[in-house]
């Protein structure tokens, strides 16, 4: 497909209009980030949206309105609550979801009863709906999984030869995706954070929920928060603990690896890595209007590791926290002066969270003790587990099975297997950091998976490794 690049005069928007009204698809610059658009009411023109992104088909698109008589044609059952919000926050970086009117087709919305709505503030996004005379579905203009397009430069890397036309504007002055607030339901929810904040919406309609899917490691009701998301080609890391440690930590990685460093104004800058400011630690909307430029140039800078800075958790900085911890697949690593150990077994559930839970009780000064599993799938600690380890006044509730991954092996100074089985397993990835516990703490045998056992099986083996991790700390 011959993609036409487009400047923002009104010339220009005219063609770029006359493709929207044809059924074409459109990218396009809004106040938050740019914008693949269709006509929300043509399931060709939202199938092509699809196809273009490689998006999955359940995850539904955003309906952009410029006035409120278009509202109408497409939501219904508008609360008094809802015109309030509107009133105050549009045109702006608010989405708002609704229950949907029937002629809305079944793929604009993924199938949901509802839709979401946004009257963008941005004049060429307003001028290029009112010249279509229709409401316009625009997903984010990134290819699906990407960081979402913040400068015209970012529309064409992704999507040349993918759609009928790129109109060519500013950089987005917001830089992160607008707010999502479902309105639907009888509370307000928010379902993605943005520039709007919880505590400005709050102001206007009283209480306001947060979807329990921005926090960790629960299903997402907005369908779109379940995929990965806003990654760059490199891994995104984020490094908690104090400046020298994190700086420290860095550099030694850049002697393997081709790292990246996104930092704050206020740090010292880094040698030996590349590095991007998001702009001041007091800022939260600089970082948000850099941080997808930032990411995407990294992999233009062919940074293979980004290392990113813990971000505050507060309402002002969630929108940035949300994207870039999801860009970082929630991966956080603790730097510190501390030896870091490993504790390894099958799932994660038994013995390797027992043995990290009683380092860290009886010997924490010496190291610190994670633990992960070779096959585990996030599920919690087993109950038994959980009651042995309570007996002598360890609490792991709330604790799950964390797969082990390159990241953890790395960051590890000991790898300690329950098994010679684990070891092998695991030993090319490992190099001469990978014992079993048993051969480290100089003790013959194994310690027995005791899964499916009843009490007094993982009682025996819960006193197994208390006295292999005894002796392993006495040997540190
Ligand atoms: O700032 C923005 O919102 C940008 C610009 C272009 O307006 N658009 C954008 O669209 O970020 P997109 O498709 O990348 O994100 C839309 C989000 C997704 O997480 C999607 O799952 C959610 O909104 N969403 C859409 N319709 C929904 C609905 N009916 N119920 C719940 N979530 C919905
Ligand atoms: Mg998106």
């Amino acid at each position: 497909m011959d993609t036409k690049i487009l400047t923002t005069t009104d010339a220009d928007l005219k063609i770029a209009a006359d493709i929207l009204k044809k059924g074409g698809n459109v990218i396009f610059p809004t106040e938050t980030v740019y914008g693949l658009g269709g006509d929300a009411k043509s399931t060709s023109a939202v199938k092509n949206i699809f196809k273009a992104k490689g998006r999955p088909s359940d995850n539904p698109l955003i309906v952009h309105i410029g006035d409120m008589l278009q509202l109408s044609v497409i939501a219904k059952g508008i609360s008094d609550k809802a015109k309030l919000v509107m009133e105050n926050f549009w045109p702006g970086p608010l989405t708002i979801i609704l229950k949907k009117r029937a002629d809305i087709p079944y793929e604009t919305t993924g199938g949901l009863n509802t839709v979401a709505v946004r009257m963008p503030s941005s004049a060429v996004a307003r001028r290029l709906i009112e010249l279509s005379g229709k409401p316009i579905a625009a997903p984010s203009a990134n290819l699906s999984g990407k960081p979402s397009p913040t400068t015209a430069k970012h529309c064409i890397d992704d999507m040349s030869g993918r759609v009928d036309a790129i109109i060519c504007g500013d950089d987005c002055e917001v830089g992160v995706e607008s707010t999502v607030l479902d309105m639907s339901g009888t509370v307000p929810t928010v379902l993605r954070p943005g520039q709007v904040t919880v505590g400005q919406l709050e102001k206007v309609v009283g209480k306001v929920e947060v979807a329990a899917s921005i926090k960790k490691g629960e299903t997402p009701k907005s369908p779109g928060l379940k995929y990965k998301h806003y990654s760059p080609n490199a891994d995104v890391i984020i490094l908690s603990g104090d400046v020298d440690n994190v700086f420290k930590y860095v550099k030694k990685k850049s002697k393997t690896q081709k790292t990246g460093m996104l930092l704050f104004d206020e740090l010292p800058k880094p040698e030996g890595t590349e590095y991007i400011s998001l702009g001041s630690k007091k800022k939260p909307e600089d970082a948000a209007k850099r941080l997808f430029s930032a990411l995407r140039e990294m992999d233009d800078r062919g940074v293979e590791v980004i290392f990113a800075p813990e971000i505050p958790n507060t309402d002002s900085w969630s929108a940035v926290s949300n994207r870039l911890y999801r860009a970082a697949g929630e991966t956080v690593v603790a730097v510190s002066d501390k030896l870091k150990i490993l504790f390894v077994c099958t799932g994660n559930t038994c013995r390797s969270p027992m043995a990290e839970a009683i380092f860290n009780h009886i010997a924490k000064d010496k190291a610190e003790a994670e633990s992960a599993g070779i096959y585990a799938d996030g599920s919690s600690v087993s109950k038994n587990t959980a009651t042995v380890l309570s007996e002598i006044g360890i609490d792991v509730t709330g604790k799950m099975s964390r797969q082990i991954n390159r990241n953890m092996i790395s960051s590890a100074d000991l790898i300690l297997t329950m098994s010679p089985a684990h070891k092998s397993v695991l030993s090319s990835l490992c190099g001469d950091k990978i014992y079993t516990i048993n051969e480290f703490a100089d003790v013959q045998g194994e310690v027995p998976d005791p899964f499916g056992g009843d009490v007094s099986v993982y009682r025996d083996c819960r006193d197994l490794i208390f006295d292999l991790v005894k002796k392993v700390a006495e040997k540190l």
